[in-house]
C-alpha cells in the first residue's frame, strides 16, 4: 500500500509525464503498464525538456525504480537509444528495469504500420507509425517475440521465422529490405539484447515487494481513455486498453493494488490523428490555442487539433477509469480569453441531445458539443500555487469541472515547469499514506 495510477483522461499528451515525475519525487517504483513508443511524456526540469518515449518519468529522480511492465510493447534499439540519450545528460539510469515478459517490435511492425496506413488511405487512423497496432496484433495471435527470447539466439530467430511466415504476403513490398533478413534481424537483435541484459527483471515482483512494505507504487499509463481499444473512439484507437484497470495486467497486480486513480486532462481538449472529435474548433482560436499550448505531437511533431474541453467524455472517462482524482493541466494557456467554454451535452442528427458519451460510433462521429459559457480571466496565473492565488473566474472554472464529472482536484498545472503546479489536500492524502 499503496500504488496511484496515472492515466489519460481525453485522447493522450494530457500532461501525465510531468505528473508522474512529480509524484514520483516522494514514490518508490514507477511502472509503464502499457503502449510503446507512441507514447510522448514530456518533464520541464529548470528549463530543461526531457522527452520519454519508453522510460517511465520516474526516472530524473536518481535511483529510482523505473520499470517498463510487462504489457508495454518496446523496440529495444529506440529503448537503448533512449538510455543513451539520458546518460549523455548525466542523468543516471540504474534504476531502469525491463519485463522478461514484455513483447518487442520488430522492424516488420513498422513495415506493417506504414503499410496498413497506407491502404487504408483517406481512412486512415494517423497512427504514430511505431508497430505499435501490428506487435500488439501479434501478441493476441501467440506470435509475439518477447524480452526475455533477446537472451537466447536459437529461440530468437525460430520465433522470428514463426511470426515472418504469416506475413510474406503483405510483406512483399519490402521484400528486399535488408532489415527483413532473418539472419540479420536475429544479430542486429541479439546485439541489442545483450545492452538491455542487465536491465531485464520480474518487473511484478519489484511491485509486489514495494507494496508489501507499505511503499508507493506509480503505474503510468500513456495514450488517454479516449485511445482506449475497448471503451475509446473505436477504430481511431490505439492497440491497448489505456484505461487504470490495464495496470492489473500490465503491471501483474490486482485491482486491490491500485488506491487512487489520477486522471489527467487539459483545461481544453487536444487529439492528434484521425476519429471524431465533438468539441473541435475550426476557426483562428484553434491556432491560437495551439500556439499557446505549443500543441505539436511530442512524438511526431504533428499539429494537434484543438477545441474546448468535453465533460461529457470526461465523465465518461472518470467512469470507466474510477477516477478518484482529476488532474487539470494547462490552465494557464486559457488565460486572456473573455468566455471559456466547456461541452456539457452533444448535439446529434436531427435535434437528438445527449448527456452521456454516445457508444455508437455514428452518433459520436456526428456529435456536436453543446457548449456552456463560463467567464474568463486575465490575470496571469502562472505563479499561483494554491488554488487561493487564483483569480475567481479560474477557480470557479475548476470547480465547475470537477463538480460536473463529480471527482475532486489533486493537481492544477499552470505552467510547463514542474514547479507550476497546485497542489491540493488529495495528493497530501496519498503522500500522507506512503510516508
Ligand atoms: P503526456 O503525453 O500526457 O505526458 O503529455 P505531453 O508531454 O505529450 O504533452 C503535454 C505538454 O504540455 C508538454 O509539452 C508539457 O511540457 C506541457 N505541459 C504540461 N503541463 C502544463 C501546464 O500546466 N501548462 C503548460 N503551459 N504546459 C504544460
Ligand atoms: P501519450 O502517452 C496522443 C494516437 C495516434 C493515433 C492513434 C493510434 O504521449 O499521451 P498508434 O501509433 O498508437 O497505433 O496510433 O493513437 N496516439 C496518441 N495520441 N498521445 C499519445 O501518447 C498517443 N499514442 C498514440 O496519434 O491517433
Ligand atoms: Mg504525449
Amino acid at each position: 500500500m499503496p500504488g496511484v495510477a496515472i492515466v489519460g483522461a481525453q485522447w493522450g499528451d494530457e500532461g501525465k509525464g510531468k505528473v508522474v515525475d512529480l509524484v514520483a519525487e516522494r514514490s518508490d517504483v514507477v511502472i509503464r503498464f502499457q503502449g510503446g513508443n507512441n507514447a510522448g511524456h514530456t518533464i520541464v526540469r529548470r528549463g530543461d525538456v526531457f522527452k520519454l518515449h519508453l522510460i517511465p518519468s520516474g526516472i530524473l529522480h536518481a535511483g529510482r525504480i523505473c520499470a517498463i511492465g510487462n504489457g508495454v510493447v518496446v523496440n529495444p534499439r529506440v529503448l537503448t537509444e533512449e538510455i543513451d540519450g539520458l546518460k549523455r545528460r548525466g542523468v543516471d539510469t540504474s534504476g531502469l528495469r525491463i519485463s522478461a515478459n514484455a513483447h518487442l517490435i520488430m522492424p516488420y511492425h513498422l513495415m506493417l504500420d506504414h503499410a496498413g496506413e497506407a491502404k487504408l488511405g483517406k481512412l486512415e487512423i494517423g497512427t504514430t507509425r511505431r508497430g505499435i497496432g501490428p506487435c500488439y496484433a501479434d501478441k493476441a495471435a501467440r506470435l509475439g517475440i518477447r524480452v526475455q527470447d533477446l537472451l537466447d539466439e536459437s529461440i530468437l530467430k525460430k520465433k522470428i521465422m514463426t511470426a515472418l511466415d504469416p506475413k510474406q504476403q503483405s510483406l512483399r513490398p519490402y521484400a528486399k529490405d535488408p532489415l527483413l533478413d532473418l539472419h540479420a534481424m536475429t544479430e542486429d537483435y541479439r546485439t541489442l539484447g545483450h545492452r538491455l541484459e542487465p536491465y531485464i527483471a520480474d518487473t511484478s515482483r519489484i511491485v509486489w515487494e514495494t507494496l508489501d512494505r507499505d511503499g508507493l507504487v506509480v503505474y503510468e499509463g500513456a495514450q488517454g481513455a479516449l485511445l482506449d481499444i475497448d471503451q475509446g473512439t473505436y477504430p481511431f484507437v490505439t492497440s491497448s486498453n489505456c484505461v487504470a484497470g490495464a495496470a492489473c495486467a500490465g503491471a501483474g497486480v490486482g485491482p486491490k493494488d491500485i488506491h487512487e486513480v489520477w486522471g489527467v486532462v487539459k483545461a481544453y481538449q487536444t487529439r492528434v490523428g484521425s476519429g471524431p472529435f465533438p468539441t473541435e474548433l475550426h476557426d483562428e482560436l484553434a491556432d491560437t490555442i495551439r500556439a499557446r499550448g505549443g500543441e505539436y505531437g511530442t512524438t511526431t511533431g504533428r499539429p494537434r487539433r484543438c477545441g474546448w474541453l468535453d465533460l461529457v467524455a470526461l465523465r465518461y472517462a472518470a467512469r470507466i477509469n474510477g477516477l478518484t482524482g482529476l488532474v487539470v493541466t494547462k490552465l494557464d494557456v486559457l488565460t486572456g480569453l473573455d468566455t471559456v467554454y466547456v461541452a456539457t451535452g452533444y448535439l446529434g442528427s436531427e435535434g437528438a441531445t445527449f448527456d452521456e458519451f454516445p457508444y455508437h460510433q455514428s452518433i459520436v462521429h456526428k456529435a456536436r458539443g453543446e457548449l456552456t459559457a463560463l467567464p474568463g480571466w486575465d490575470e496571469d496565473i502562472t505563479g499561483a500555487r494554491s488554488l487561493d492565488d487564483l483569480p475567481d473566474n479560474a477557480r470557479r472554472y475548476l470547480e465547475y469541472v470537477s463538480d460536473f464529472v463529480g471527482v475532486p482536484l489533486a493537481f492544477v498545472g499552470v505552467g510547463p515547469g514542474r514547479e507550476e503546479i497546485i497542489a491540493t489536500e488529495v495528493v497530501e492524502g496519498l503522500m500522507g499514506a506512503a510516508a
